[in-house]
């Protein structure tokens, strides 16, 4: 696998062929996701979760994020890597303009924040800056207090209708891919279907471009997960075994199946 760049999602996706995303913290975990095939690592904020032993991931701070960022990247890997923004870290242009730095200034390739329609201004700001992004729609967990719990959005018509403007609006603000997190399978098709830049999907069905699992998650280390999760060290008796498992599977469209989609 050579480097892989925004440019080979896009391709991928305009071929049809799916591409996987890991989360990865550090520069073992790096290494071994890259040398297994996966396109993508997310430096996710979910380590507020998996490593800090938070109950979501608020207390993450940019601190946080850009030290983890810099233990992945150290690693070389060939995957893109993408770092997520954390809680209250771009509130205003200004503040996502000094914390993209800190995650570009760690080695990340693209920033991920959470939030659609209210982040125009701030994707356009970046983009043009040259900081790409990532935009996270859906069950956003930064937001787990106003949603009252980690729950499927999207469900009604008004909820899916204002996912797909977001995904819309985000896009022609210059976001270059979209993460969309446990929404009906049918919305996520619908949005990737509408979209020319690739969505990376989570609990979203078969259908996005690609495919997203918390490492921890994946590799049956968690201890209460989600109905989309697989646990792929099932025979398998190494970690990269898991690993690989899970890039086979998304590659040759074995996960994610009915029984882990949400209606
Ligand atoms: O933080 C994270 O790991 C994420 C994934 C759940 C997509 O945002």
């Amino acid at each position: 696998m050579g480097k892989i760049t925004i440019s080979t999602l896009d391709k991928m996706k305009a071929s049809g062929e799916k591409f996987v995303c890991i989360t990865a913290y550090d520069a073992t975990f790096s290494r071994i996701i890259s040398e297994v095939g996966a396109e993508a690592i997310l430096v996710g904020d979910s380590l507020g979760m998996v490593l800090q032993g938070h109950d979501s991931t608020i207390p993450v701070t940019i601190s946080d994020m850009a030290y983890h960022t810099q233990c992945v990247c150290r690693a070389e890997p060939k995957s893109l890597v993408i770092a997520d923004l954390p809680f209250m870290s771009y509130t205003t242009t200004q503040q996502a303009m000094e914390s993209a730095t800190q995650l570009m200034q760690a080695g990340a390739h693209m920033v991920k924040m959470e939030g659609g329609t209210w982040l125009s201004d701030t994707i356009s700001s970046l983009v043009e800056r040259g900081i790409p992004v990532c935009a996270h729609l859906g069950l956003t967990p930064q937001s787990v207090n106003t949603f009252g719990g980690f729950k499927v959005q999207g469900r009604t018509p008004k909820e899916a209708k204002s996912i797909l403007a977001d995904a819309v609006e985000i896009q022609d603000a210059g976001a270059s891919l979209v993460v969309l997190e446990c929404v009906p399978s049918h919305l996520a098709a619908d949005i990737t279907r509408k979209l020319d830049i690739p969505v990376i999907g989570i609990g979203a069905g078969r259908d996005t471009d690609g495919q997203v699992l918390v490492m921890h998650d994946l590799l049956g280390l968690s201890q209460h997960t989600a109905r989309f999760v697989q646990n792929f060290m099932e025979d398998q008796s190494s970690i990269a075994g898991g690993l690989r498992a899970f890039v086979d599977a998304v590659k040759a469209g074995r996960y994610p199946q009915e029984e882990h989609t949400y209606n």
